[in-house]
C-alpha cells in the first residue's frame, strides 16, 4: 500500500509539474493541439500564481493556492537561474473559499532597474520551477493595457462559450502583443477580468499564459468580477483601500512606478466620501508623481451604447469625473463598454480641447478617457457621442493600448490585436506641475461634499437592497 501511495504521489507531483514546467519562462504562440493538453492539465489544478505588480516599481508581489496541509507563503529570489545565494521572502497564508486549499501571498522587495531576477514560490511540494522576471527603466517606460479580457463560459449574451477555445484566444493574444512589445513593464485591466467572478476555473485560465509569469499586472474590478468573489482570493494589490462604508469585494488600490501615480477606482460601488478619501491621501503621499492616472472598469466619456445607461451618466459622471478634476489626472482607463474608444480632452464635462488621433499636446487642459475594448466577449454595437476623439467602428476586432512614458510626454498607441497595425494614438507633452490648492480646486472640493452626502445615502440604501434581496 505504501508503494502504491508512493507511486501515486509522484505521478501528483509529475502532473503538476508538467502544467507549470510547460509555463518556465518559455512563451510562444501555441496550436489548438498543443492548447488541449496542457489546458486540461492547468485548468484543474488550480495553483497557478499572479504576479502583481508592487506598491512602487522596486516591488512585486506573488498570490497563489496552495493544499492547505501544505502550504507555506515563501518566494525564493536569485540573481542566476542555478539559484545560487538566493534570497527568501515570506508573506502570509489565508483561508482560500475552498475545502482543500489556502492562499499564499509574498511581496518581493528591493528590486533594482534593468536586472535579472530568478524565482521560484512554494508550492506545497517543494519550490517551483525557476522563472525569470527582468525589471526595465524604472524612469522611461512602457504599460500595456488589456480591459475586460473576461474569461467565461457564459458569455454577455447568455450563451455558452468553450472556455478552453476562450483560454487559447487569451493566452495567444497576450503573446502576440508582448512580442510586439517587448519593453512593456506591467499590465493594466479595468476590470472585468473573469466573467461570473466565481469559479477557480475562469482565474487559472486567466493565469495560463506563460508571459505572466514575468509581467506584473494590476487588475481593477469590474461589475463581472463582483458577481462573485473569486477576486479576493487571487490578487494581492498593493495599497488596498478598503474604506468605511464599502462591502464586499469593494476596495480601492493605487501603486507607483516611476514618475506616475496609478489609482484604481471601484467603479461599481457609488461610494462618494471613501473614494474621495482615497484619491487625497493617495495624491498627498505621492505628490512628487508627475503624471496621475485613473482606472476604473465603468466608461465615463467612453465608447459603446453602454455609455448612454443612465447609472452611467448621473451616477458615475458625478462621482469620478469630478475627483479626477480636482486632482488633475491626466488620463483615465476605463473599460465595461467593450468597444474601443478615447475621449477628446474633456473637462466639467465639456470638450475642452479636441484630440485627434495622431496630435501632439503640450500642457493640454482636461483629461483624456481612454475606454478600451474586450478579449473574450461580445463586442459591443458602433456608438456615437461627441465627446468621442476616436472609435473602432471595426466589430470583432480585438485591440490593446500601450502607455508610453519618455521623458516629458505621455505616449497613448491602440493597436489591433491580431497584425498590431496603430488605430489611434496621441501624444501628451507636460512641463508643468500639479497645484492642487488653487481657489477653483477648494469650491469643487467644498461642493464635491454634497456628492459625498448623496453618495453615502445612495450607498446604504445599495447595501440593504442587496442584504434584503439575497
Ligand atoms: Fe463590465
Amino acid at each position: 500500500m505504501r508503494k502504491i501511495f508512493c507511486l501515486l504521489l509522484v505521478l501528483i507531483m509529475m502532473f503538476n509539474t508538467a502544467c507549470l514546467s510547460h509555463a518556465n519562462n518559455s512563451s510562444h504562440a501555441m496550436t489548438k493541439e498543443e492548447w488541449d493538453s496542457f489546458y486540461s492539465e492547468c485548468v484543474k489544478n488550480n495553483n497557478l500564481p499572479t504576479l502583481n505588480v508592487g506598491a512602487d516599481e522596486t516591488q512585486v508581489s506573488l498570490c497563489w493556492h496552495s493544499d492547505s496541509d501544505k502550504a507555506v507563503a515563501e518566494v525564493r529570489v536569485a540573481e542566476n537561474a542555478e539559484m545560487n545565494s538566493f534570497i527568501t521572502f515570506k508573506g502570509d497564508v489565508t483561508p482560500s473559499d475552498n475545502d482543500t486549499q489556502s492562499v499564499c501571498r509574498v511581496t518581493v522587495t528591493d528590486l533594482k532597474e534593468h536586472s535579472d531576477y530568478y524565482y521560484q514560490w512554494h508550492t506545497g511540494d517543494g519550490f517551483s520551477k525557476v522563472y525569470k522576471y527582468s525589471t526595465k527603466s524604472f524612469c522611461d517606460h512602457k504599460a500595456i493595457v488589456v480591459g475586460d479580457i473576461q474569461i467565461t463560459e457564459i458569455r454577455d449574451d447568455g450563451n455558452n462559450t468553450d472556455q478552453s477555445r476562450v483560454g487559447l484566444y487569451w493566452y495567444n493574444f497576450l503573446d502576440g502583443a508582448i512580442k510586439q512589445n517587448p519593453d512593456i513593464s506591467y499590465l493594466i485591466s479595468p476590470g472585468d477580468n473573469t466573467s461570473t467572478g466565481s469559479t477557480d476555473e475562469e482565474w487559472q485560465t486567466l493565469l495560463m499564459p506563460e508571459t505572466l509569469r514575468s509581467l506584473p499586472v494590476a487588475l481593477a474590478i469590474g461589475n463581472h468580477d463582483k458577481k462573485g468573489m473569486k477576486y479576493n482570493y487571487f490578487t494581492n494589490m498593493p495599497n488596498e483601500d478598503y474604506g468605511r462604508f464599502f462591502s464586499g469585494l469593494d476596495r480601492n488600490f493605487w501603486f507607483r512606478y516611476g514618475d506616475v501615480l496609478y489609482l484604481s477606482f471601484d467603479s461599481t460601488s457609488g461610494n462618494a466620501p471613501d473614494h474621495m478619501r482615497f484619491a487625497k491621501k493617495a495624491i498627498e503621499q505621492n505628490q512628487d508623481a508627475k503624471w496621475r492616472i485613473g482606472l476604473i472598469h465603468h466608461g465615463i466619456y467612453g465608447s459603446g451604447d453602454a455609455i448612454g445607461d443612465t447609472e452611467t451618466e448621473i451616477l458615475l459622471t458625478n462621482i469620478f469625473a469630478p475627483i479626477f478634476q480636482i486632482y488633475d489626472f491626466d488620463l483615465v482607463v476605463t473599460g465595461h463598454t467593450h468597444s474601443q474608444g478615447r475621449s477628446h480632452f474633456m473637462h466639467s464635462g465639456k470638450i475642452k480641447t479636441e484630440a485627434p488621433s495622431g496630435g501632439r499636446f503640450v500642457n493640454p487642459e482636461g483629461i483624456v478617457y481612454l475606454n478600451s475594448n474586450v478579449v473574450c466577449d461580445v463586442y459591443d454595437d458602433d456608438f456615437d457621442a461627441e465627446h468621442l476623439a476616436y472609435k473602432l467602428v471595426e466589430d470583432e476586432v480585438t485591440t490593446y493600448s500601450t502607455l508610453e512614458f519618455k521623458g516629458d510626454e505621455l505616449i497613448l498607441e491602440t493597436r489591433r490585436g491580431d497584425n498590431h497595425e496603430l488605430l489611434d494614438s496621441i501624444i501628451i507633452k507636460k512641463t508643468v506641475e500639479h497645484n492642487d490648492n488653487t481657489v477653483g480646486k477648494f469650491f469643487r472640493k467644498t461642493t464635491y461634499k454634497i456628492i459625498e452626502f448623496v453618495g453615502f445615502i445612495y450607498t446604504m440604501v445599495d447595501n440593504l437592497v442587496r442584504k434584503i434581496s439575497k
